[in-house]
């Protein structure tokens, strides 16, 4: 398959290039500046990210663009166009004007391939300490901002493009454009990657990479895994093993309901009920490490024990996606960390098993859209992120089965009333659709027990009853939360409700912390 090649150098946005261009239907791969990957026919293009550091440090990344320069075409976006110009001639100094936010765009060459159908005038996002002063050799201006003259330059001769602004963030008014230039126009790629092209590739090349062996997968209810099982179902069929551990901290129904869908979906799956496992490992525990420890261990054990009963099984599959292999890379190790809620990392040697992790080269919002196209119904791919350690980290202090069946009669009044409230703001799943309801507008939510009690009146009594603390954040990839505006109607039917209906609450408080300094959960 015809590809674009991102290579990182530490940008935080790099990962943004990727999507863009995979929402353009192309697909891109990223790599370590410093791991180049091998530039076969496949390869029609290369792209220089950003980075923290300058052009001018003595420890600034450096590549030699030998083979691909010149051979392919490149683009370098921000540090990547800076390294270009202090490599071939140019030169790059502090700079001592604004290159920050927002800046006008004017365009200089309007014969450039790279700014075909974009407006004389536009909005672009710069982000950078660091200035172009001299153009490398053999090269011009294709575009300007009224501080930067070399906001975007070229090659002459040469499919070489340069821009010192950000056309991956959605703040650049034609962004997408311009990477639709690079990738569509001057690579040649055919904008063909779809959820339906990959679905009945990978489909294809699964059947041929397992053929009769069988493979075992553990579920969570999650939208990774269960995206990597209907794709594997699909592709091997009975020979696909799920489990599902149910673990007691799932909630109100949660597993009765996840395990509906999947039968209904086809998939081979067990479900092993080890609540009071669980429990039994949690009991006397408070510091919030060793709880989610607890959890850990008691889930291996668990789950090790079901796989082992399928003695002939050959793989384990594992629902990663691309962030984790991404991540996993930079920090060196170069493969992808085991899922922290599919903690079976001794699996593999104990029962002689192979890795096969059909979702490694997806984003997120890809394997939402894949889910789509396999037939999954909504309820399950829009669903929020949800903790492995599950309910255990949002009963603040030592986990009890009563505390359990408070903090679930709570969550369940919150998160049934968010999804019957009408709303139209965009969805946080995936911004480009509009959200019907409170909970797709909002990226996670969920209630928390406190471990203190207060005193209130009901009817002639007083009470003494613990508080109930609602969560509910908007985020993009859950590394930064801010804590989303409930309409005051809604949190007052929540409120009234919690406290009528379910025994043991007085009080309930809406967390309006963003994270940093707060996080989402409260463990
Ligand atoms: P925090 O609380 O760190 O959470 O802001 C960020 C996201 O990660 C989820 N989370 C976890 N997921 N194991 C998981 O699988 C964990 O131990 C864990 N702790 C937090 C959290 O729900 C949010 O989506």
């Amino acid at each position: 398959m015809e590809k674009i090649i991102i290579l990182d150098f530490g940008s935080q946005v790099t990962q943004l290039i990727g999507r863009r261009i995979r929402e353009i239907g192309v697909y891109c791969e990223i790599y370590p500046f410093n791991k180049i990957p091998v530039i076969d026919s496949s390869v029609k293009g290369v792209i220089l990210s950003g980075s923290p550091f300058s052009v001018r440090e003595e420890q600034a990344p450096q590549i030699s663009l030998e083979g691909i320069k010149g051979v392919l075409p490149v683009l370098g976006i921000c540090y990547g166009s800076q390294l270009m110009a202090h490599n071939f001639g140019g030169s790059v100094e502090r700079s001592d004007s604004r290159e920050y936010g927002r800046a006008h765009l004017r365009i200089i060459d309007k014969d450039c391939p790279l700014l075909k159908d974009i407006p004389e005038e536009s909005v672009i996002w710069m982000s950078h300490g660091d200035t172009i002063t001299s153009l490398p050799k053999n090269s011009h201006i294709i575009a300007s901002t009224p501080d930067v003259a070399a906001a975007a330059y070229r090659f002459n001769d040469e499919l070489t493009f340069a821009t010192q602004f950000h056309p991956e963030v959605y703040h650049t008014e034609y962004g997408s454009q311009i990477l639709k230039n690079f990738v569509c126009d001057i690579c040649g790629c055919a904008p063909v990657w779809t959820a339906d092209s990959f679905v009945e590739s990978s489909v294809a090349s699964l059947r041929e990479k397992l053929g009769n062996d069988k493979v075992i997968l553990g579920l969570s209810g999650g939208v990774d895994s269960t995206v990597a099982a209907v794709l594997l179902h699909k592709a091997i069929g009975h020979n696909l093993i799920c489990i599902f551990v149910d673990n007691g901290l799932l909630r109100l129904n949660e597993a009765e309901e996840v395990m509906a869908s999947y039968r209904g979906m086809g998939l081979n799956v067990t479900c092993v009920d080890a609540g009071d496992k669980f429990l039994a490992a949690l009991a006397g525990k408070t510091d919030p490490e060793d709880k989610r420890k607890a959890v850990g261990k008691t889930f291996i054990d668990v789950f090790e024990a079901e796989a082992l009963k399928h003695t002939g099984a050959r793989w384990l599959g594992q629902g990663t996606i691309y962030p984790d292999v991404i991540e996993s890379a930079a920090v060196g190790t170069g493969s992808a960390k085991i899922k922290s809620h599919h903690n079976v990392g001794g699996l593999p040697e104990k029962m002689n098993l192979k890795i096969v992790e059909p979702l490694r080269d997806l984003f997120k919002d890809e394997v939402r859209r894949v889910g789509r196209s396999l037939g999954i119904p909504q309820r399950l791919i829009g669903r929020h992120p949800f903790p492995g350690p599950s309910l255990c980290i949002r009963v603040i202090g030592e986990v009890t089965k009563d505390k359990l069946d408070i903090l679930r009669a709570a969550d369940d009044v919150f998160i049934r009333n968010l999804r019957e409230w009408p709303c139209n703001l965009p969805c946080a799943s995936e911004p480009s659709r509009t959200a019907t309801n409170l909970y797709d507008a909002i990226w996670q939510a969920g209630t928390i027990i406190l471990p203190v009690r207060s005193v209130g009146v009901m009817g002639d009594e007083r009470t003494y009853d613990y508080t109930i603390a609602l969560r509910a954040v908007t985020s993009t990839d859950g590394m930064t939360a801010d804590w989303f505006h409930l309409p005051y109607e809604f949190m007052e039917k929540i409120s009234n409700e919690i406290i009528n209906h379910v025994k043991g609450v007085n009080r309930v408080c809406y967390d309006i912390s963003s994270k940093p300094p707060a996080t989402i959960e409260w463990e």
